[in-house]
């Protein structure tokens, strides 16, 4: 069957779905099995794909129709601008993270330039802000730190794709495997910070297939903050910047939280639907 006929094909098959973009994730599929980018597809719709590559994309079709993450099973996201991979298990990178990136990549030219810094990424996951920044700022000596093996296992895979030397991976709940007298220029987080009784109302394609480790924050979604907040001070370097993604309704309390602990100049960042999404302070 032409190239054409398959990507109609299987956006007929998963256009039923709430969420999802179908005519990108069929093309996505389709790019997947004929190892092909979005811009051959397109312009390439009247050649021929043979039986057997067409079975195997029907066959992803099918599992995305069930919910599965496109990400997932063309183990990629694109991030920052950079490719990363990702496998289910961890946590697909989201566009919103950015906001976070970018506004520590600017906070290194402006504050440290090219000086050597320490950073430390609080639940690397497959490494979206920590190796987004090792990649940017090669002055940003970068430690990740994770509780999943999956998580790690992914992080030391984007670490490799990308060709990172300034990069450390640590298994560690929090900072329990960081050095006791290690200081840091930055300690950036995006928590788990779902409320546990929101989580059977996110759509199917997290709750069923992305890891709950990588979602829940406890009963109101702060238990994180809560033990992230005090234990940084000791982490951080004076005036060291201490920076976390949050839920869309947790800024009051985090800045509260923030503040108690003796940050100044705390700040907040929405992103582009005008939600907060970003508060960063620095260590007072
Ligand atoms: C919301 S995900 C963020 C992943 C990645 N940083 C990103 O922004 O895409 C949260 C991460 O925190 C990790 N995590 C959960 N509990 C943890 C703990 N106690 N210590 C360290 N990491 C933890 C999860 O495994 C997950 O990878």
């Amino acid at each position: 069957m032409e190239i054409n006929k398959l990507i109609k094909l299987g956006v007929d098959r998963i256009k039923g779905r709430p969420y999802g973009n179908p005519i990108l994730e069929a093309t996505l599929l389709l790019g997947k099995v004929l190892n092909v980018d979005k811009v051959y597809i397109y312009i390439h719709g009247d050649e021929e794909v043979p039986d057997f590559i067409a079975e195997k994309y029907l066959e992803m079709i099918d599992r995305r129709k069930e919910g599965y993450p496109v990400q997932y099973i063309i183990n990629e996201k694109e991030f920052m601008g950079l490719d990363f991979y990702v496998e289910e298990g961890v946590l697909i990178p989201r566009p919103d993270t950015e906001i976070l990136v970018e506004y520590v990549l600017d906070y290194i030219d402006r504050v440290h330039g090219n000086e050597d810094i320490d950073v430390l990424d609080i639940g690397v996951g497959s490494g979206a802000i920590g190796i987004s920044i090792a990649y940017y700022r090669k002055n940003a000596n970068v430690c990740g730190v994770d509780i999943s093996d999956k998580a790690l296992k992914v992080s030391n895979i984007n670490k490799e794709r990308f060709n990172l030397n300034n990069v450390t991976l640590i298994k560690s709940n929090l900072f329990e495997n960081i050095d006791r007298n290690k200081k840091f220029h930055i300690i950036a987080s995006n928590p788990p910070y779902i409320p546990k009784d929101d989580i059977e109302a996110l759509q199917e394609e997290v709750r069923d297939y992305e890891p709950r480790t990588a979602l829940e924050g406890g009963l109101d979604g702060l238990d994180f903050y809560r033990r992230i907040i005090p234990e940084s001070k000791h982490h951080l370097h004076e005036k060291g910047l201490l920076i976390f993604e949050i839920g869309y309704n947790q800024n009051n309390n985090v800045r509260d939280m923030m503040e108690r602990e003796g940050f100044i100049n705390i700040e907040t960042l929405k992103d582009l639907q005008g939600l907060d999404r970003v508060v960063l302070g620095i260590k007072g």
